[in-house]
């Protein structure tokens, strides 16, 4: 493609594009036997630490993949060290001293923007320029509740039981504590766009352990909150949820440009109910790649059909696997483009 590519900005934007454009949930790291070669001479924690690698890794797919967006190579709990919160990866976060109690929550302070994960900054700029708008880079961060689940829990879990006896025994210092998040996650994701993301995606990964009234009188606020103070960053904002097919409607009302939902969803309902003008996102199942390309492409052609191109980014649902098949990429791909040699 030559020039810029704009059209996962148009997309979001409710413009009209020569094809959808597509980038993949966790397309850093994960599959590609380039990270698996980075990752045996370098731990986790050091790739997120160092710009240079952290940008490397941000490329490589895009490298690879004729993708129109790039994500960020940072994890989901990169601005709570800024909290004075000690957390380690085996593989998935474990916080040293989970916040079990009201006073552990009280104890925290905010911290400026400038001490928030400053290196996922420097990554951004290096990526920016080296993508010189070959895709549109993304910058993300969790919701208050999926950095919250990983505070209280300490680590991840099945349903994340003790987050939801947390919100039942101190309701107001889960408030509290979602508030807190939801500024700390304003200020890094505005410096994210001041470093260079021209889209901010913000990962609601537990959203679903909710039932809708909790989801709606608990977390639904600050999420809110979050979105609404990002207004100021003149980004386009996606919300992902996954597993949440029962909060999309509401998850709707909040605002964002785009709304990116797990491959339990119904996007082609969803459009329908809400009419044109919110851009949506997904939702592929991840695991129609472990089957094969010709799977992948048979899923991918259906789930086009299914809803109009005019504001669907496609993605998959959640997440690459980490055995996914690179010719299943391929194939996804191939389906997308074909859209626009049919035209
Ligand atoms: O999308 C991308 O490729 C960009 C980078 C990215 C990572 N984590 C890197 C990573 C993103 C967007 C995330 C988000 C993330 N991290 C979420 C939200 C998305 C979701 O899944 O709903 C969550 C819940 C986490 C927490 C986390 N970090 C887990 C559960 C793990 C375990 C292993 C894994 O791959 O999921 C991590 C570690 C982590 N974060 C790795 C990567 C590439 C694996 C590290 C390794 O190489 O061993």
């Amino acid at each position: 493609m030559s020039g810029t590519n704009d059209l996962l900005l148009r997309a979001l934007r409710n413009e009209p594009t020569a094809r959808r454009p597509l980038w993949l949930m966790r397309q850093a790291g994960r599959c590609l036997p380039e990270y698996r070669a980075l990752r045996r001479e370098v731990s986790f924690e050091e790739l997120c630490a160092t710009p240079q690698l952290a940008a490397e890794v941000t490329l490589q797919p895009v490298r690879r993949f004729p993708l129109d967006g790039a994500i960020v190579f940072a994890d989901l709990m990169s601005p709570v060290a800024a909290l004075g919160i000690d957390v380690r990866f085996d593989p998935g976060p474990i916080v040293a001293r989970p916040l079990r109690d009201a006073a552990a929550v009280r104890a925290l302070r905010l911290p400026d923007a400038a001490e928030i994960a400053p290196e996922v900054g420097e990554t951004l700029g290096m990526v920016r320029r080296s993508l010189e708008g070959r895709a549109t880079l993304i910058g993300f961060a969790g919701a208050p509740l999926s950095i919250a689940a990983y505070l209280v829990e300490g680590r991840g879990a099945k349903d994340f039981p003790r987050l939801r006896a947390f919100l039942r025994e101190e309701p107001v210092a889960f408030g509290e504590l979602l508030a807190l998040i939801a500024e700390l996650v304003a200020r890094y994701l505005q410096a994210q766009a001041r470093a260079g993301a021209q889209v901010l995606q913000v990962f609601e990964s537990w959203g679903g352990l909710l039932s809708r009234e909790d989801w709606d009188v608990h977390v639904r606020p600050h999420t809110g909150a979050l979105l609404a103070e990002l207004a100021g960053a003149d980004r386009p904002r996606v919300l992902f949820q996954n597993g949440a097919p029962h909060l999309a409607r509401d998850a709707a009302e909040l605002p964002c440009e785009g709304l990116g939902l797990c491959w339990r969803s119904d996007l082609a309902g969803l459009r329908e109910a809400l009419g044109p003008g919110k851009a949506l996102q997904g939702n592929l199942d991840p695991a129609c790649l472990l089957a094969g390309p010709e799977a992948t492409r048979e899923a991918t052609e259906r789930l086009m059909a299914s809803l109009p191109a005019r504001g669907h980014v496609m993605n998959l649902g959640h997440g690459l696997h980490p055995q996914t098949p690179l010719e299943s990429i391929a194939a996804l791909i191939e389906a997308v483009h074909a859209e626009e040699q049919a035209r």
